[in-house]
């Protein structure tokens, strides 16, 4: 019997787990397999938490969101094909839930595929070496110290790349009287009430959490964008201008020779894809982009076809993406699946990076995205779902986004799964101060 190891219990190795389990009900045989997670608990980044820098043992925290977190796109956009909100939830729900509630449906499939027997919580994966036929996997037990090592005949690398925060320094920043952190330590934005912020960056976390300091309270945001600016209709209170140059004390100098005095700067510039515990040859080296190379179909790692990442790229299409890349993975083990001869590999990922490289706009990158994922869902038997009517979702998403950044979370959409429609959320997203899930799946008359 071979032997799989799975890094990571967040979206992409549960994805795995289930498609796993998929193919045991369906009477198949499946590998032994053992899924790594450093945390007590399953989930990844949705499994919040309050700590910030380290946890109880030293390690560091790897999750990076916030309280007061919803979804960013439409919860219709990364629905599972095998597991319906109308499942989950038993009535159709709003489009764009808080964090808690998208929790809750993730682990919904997780505990009816009966997948947790399968983890090893408070385990660190510390080291993995390829000796020329099996992985030698490293692992530290969290709880008792204690460290173990298991030969695999195949990894499943989903350790997410949303955790080690990219920190960069500006001129200024050793000085300066008030307080700076990136964004993967931000966790409430009332702490940010009555303040003058700056926000560093253009994109997703720099959007979010400005707009959620400017929700709860903050005096005035400004957000300074290195290339291109993100160029929504910000509401008064709110601005943004050209990257900053320097800190004088308290006061930010921008490049346009713009001024501002600042309590606070949250520093938005991403995340670094950081794999500490992987041998150099089995390490993927990128920045966040939507098709990382030396990856055959983004998954299977060109120099070895036993090792795989998931999720490895910059996500529009998440959870459902995860799932078509998953079963992807399975049936190469499964030996359902032959990659093709390296020369074919090789050129079959230039296409795709060759591709990447022309898009230009966010309409482009949708596009991309979706027909990568198509190509995949096309190679496995992840069961039917409209990714055509998500790819339509997705540009509407956009253009809601421009006509208005505060509104566009009341929209609703239709499942790509049911079809059922989306019903509009009692209470428009700038209103709604309390993100729980009792009071989001409240119906108010
Ligand atoms: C602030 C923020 C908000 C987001 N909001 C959305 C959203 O609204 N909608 C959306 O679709 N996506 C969102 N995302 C994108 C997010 O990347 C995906 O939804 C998803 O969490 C990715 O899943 P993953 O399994 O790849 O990684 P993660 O969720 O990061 O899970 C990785 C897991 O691996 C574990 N791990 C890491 N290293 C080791 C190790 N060495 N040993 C053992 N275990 C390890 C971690 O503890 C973690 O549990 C957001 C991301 C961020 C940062
Ligand atoms: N649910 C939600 O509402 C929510 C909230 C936050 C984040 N997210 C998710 O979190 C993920 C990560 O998003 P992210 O925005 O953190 O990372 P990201 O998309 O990788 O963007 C990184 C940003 O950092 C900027 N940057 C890099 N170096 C910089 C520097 N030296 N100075 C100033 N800016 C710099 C980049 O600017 P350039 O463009 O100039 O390179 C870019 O705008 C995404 O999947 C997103 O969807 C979701």
């Amino acid at each position: 019997m071979s032997k799989v190891a799975i890094i990571g219990s967040g979206p992409c190795g549960l994805s795995i787990l289930r498609s796993f389990q998929q193919a045991e009900s369906k009477g198949e045989k499946i590998p032994d397999i053992v899924c790594y997670e450093k945390q007590s608990d399953w989930g990844g980044l949705w499994n919040y938490s309050w700590r910030t820098g380290s946890d109880q043992y030293g390690d560091p925290v790897p999750n990076s969101m916030y309280r007061y977190l919803w979804s960013n796109g439409p919860k219709e956009c990364l629905e599972f094909a095998d597991y319906t909100f109308d499942e989950h939830f038993d009535k159709p729900i709003p489009s764009f839930p808080p964090r808690e509630v998208l929790y809750d449906y993730i682990l919904g499939r997780a505990n009816k595929a009966d997948v947790k027997k399968y983890i090893k919580f408070n385990t660190t994966v510390s080291n993995v070496i390829y000796n020329g036929s099996e992985f030698e996997i490293t692992s530290l037990n969290k709880k008792n110290n204690n460290i173990s090592k298991e030969k695999f005949d195949y990894v499943v690398v989903a350790s997410g790349h949303f955790s080690v925060p990219y920190i960069p320094e500006y001129e200024g920043m050793k000085s300066f009287p008030g307080r700076i952190l990136h964004s993967h330590d931000f966790r409430d934005a009332e702490e940010f009430r009555g303040k003058d912020l700056i926000i560093l960056g253009s994109s997703y976390s720099a959007e979010d959490v400005a707009l959620q300091c400017y929700k709860y309270g903050a005096k005035s945001v400004t957000i300074g964008y290195r290339n291109n600016p993100m160029g929504f209709k910000w509401p008064s209170g709110m601005k943004e201008v050209h990257y900053l140059d320097k800190l004088e004390g308290k006061k930010a100098i921008f490049k346009d020779g713009h001024t501002q005095d600042v309590d606070a700067i949250i520093l938005c510039s991403g995340y670094l894809h950081h794999f500490p515990f992987l041998e150099k040859s089995l390490t993927l080296e990128t920045h966040n982009r939507l098709y990382p190379p030396k990856l055959y179909k983004g998954v299977v790692w060109k120099d070895n076809h036993k090792l795989f990442y998931l999720g490895m790229q910059d996500q529009f299409h998440t959870f459902n993406m995860f799932d078509c890349q998953a079963w992807f993975a399975r049936d190469v083990i499964l030996d359902k699946i032959q990659i093709p001869s390296d020369s074919e590999a090789e050129k079959d990922i230039n296409d795709w990076v060759a591709k990447e490289e022309k898009l230009e706009d966010p309409i482009q990158m949708i596009d991309f995205q979706t027909e990568y994922t198509k190509d995949l869902h096309n190679l496995s038997d992840y069961p039917k779902i409209d990714f055509e009517l998500i790819r339509k979702h997705f540009k509407n998403w956009e253009h809601h986004k421009e006509d208005d950044i505060m509104t566009y979370r009341n929209q609703s959409f239709s499942s790509a799964v049911t079809g059922t429609e989306a019903p509009i959320h009692h209470t428009p997203w700038a209103e709604a101060m309390d993100d729980s899930m009792e009071t989001f799946l409240a119906t108010k008359s």
